[in-house]
């Protein structure tokens, strides 16, 4: 039997230089303010062996914390702190996505601002954060976002649409 998991995986959007792809693990190792760390771009590094990486889930807003430590892409400090995972996952040829989730209400009010209680993620507000993310991850070089269980109706066509790599 060829060993295929080694090859090279070349399709219209995607090049991959081989078929190993690391699922999603959240991991809650952000710094406050859930701002990508040092560390976390370590950690992806370590893993960039792989053809292809889809990080772990991302808040979108924060009102779309589910956990704590969890890095967010909607402040500044934030995507600086994801600029340093992406430069360093590219660095090794290896491929990396997005993956933008709002917990809904799987979270707390511990969690959200001013202890208020959890957003469902069909809230026409996190469709909002969403596209926000969407441009956000588009700057940060990742080829692509995957939206995590998204049911509101176009939102993840929508999404979709926007992304636009560089
Ligand atoms: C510690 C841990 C964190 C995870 N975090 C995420 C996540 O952020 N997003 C996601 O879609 N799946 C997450 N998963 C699910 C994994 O990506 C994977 O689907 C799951 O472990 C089953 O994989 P398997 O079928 O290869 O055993 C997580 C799993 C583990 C063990």
């Amino acid at each position: 039997m060829s060993l295929q998991l080694f090859l090279p995986y070349e399709e219209r959007t995607l090049s991959l230089k081989n078929r190993m792809v690391m699922a999603p693990m959240t991991r809650c190792r952000a710094a406050e303010g859930d701002i990508p760390t040092p560390l976390m771009a370590e950690y992806y590094a370590q893993r960039a062996t792989a053809g292809l990486i889809i990080t772990e889930g991302i808040p979108v807003s924060n009102k779309a914390r589910g956990y704590l430590w969890t890095p967010g892409i909607y402040t500044r400090e934030q995507t600086d702190g994801w600029k340093q995972v992406t430069a360093a996952v590219h660095e090794k040829s290896c491929q990396i996505y997005a993956q933008i989730w709002h917990t809904g209400r799987v979270s707390h009010t511990s969690l959200q601002p001013n202890n208020e209680q959890p957003e469902g993620a069909t809230d026409e507000a996190p469709g909002d954060a969403v596209c926000f993310a969407t441009r956000m991850a588009t700057r940060l070089t990742f080829q692509s976002v995957h939206l995590y269980h998204w049911k509101q109706k176009g939102l993840r066509e929508y999404a979709t649409s926007l992304y636009r790599p560089r």
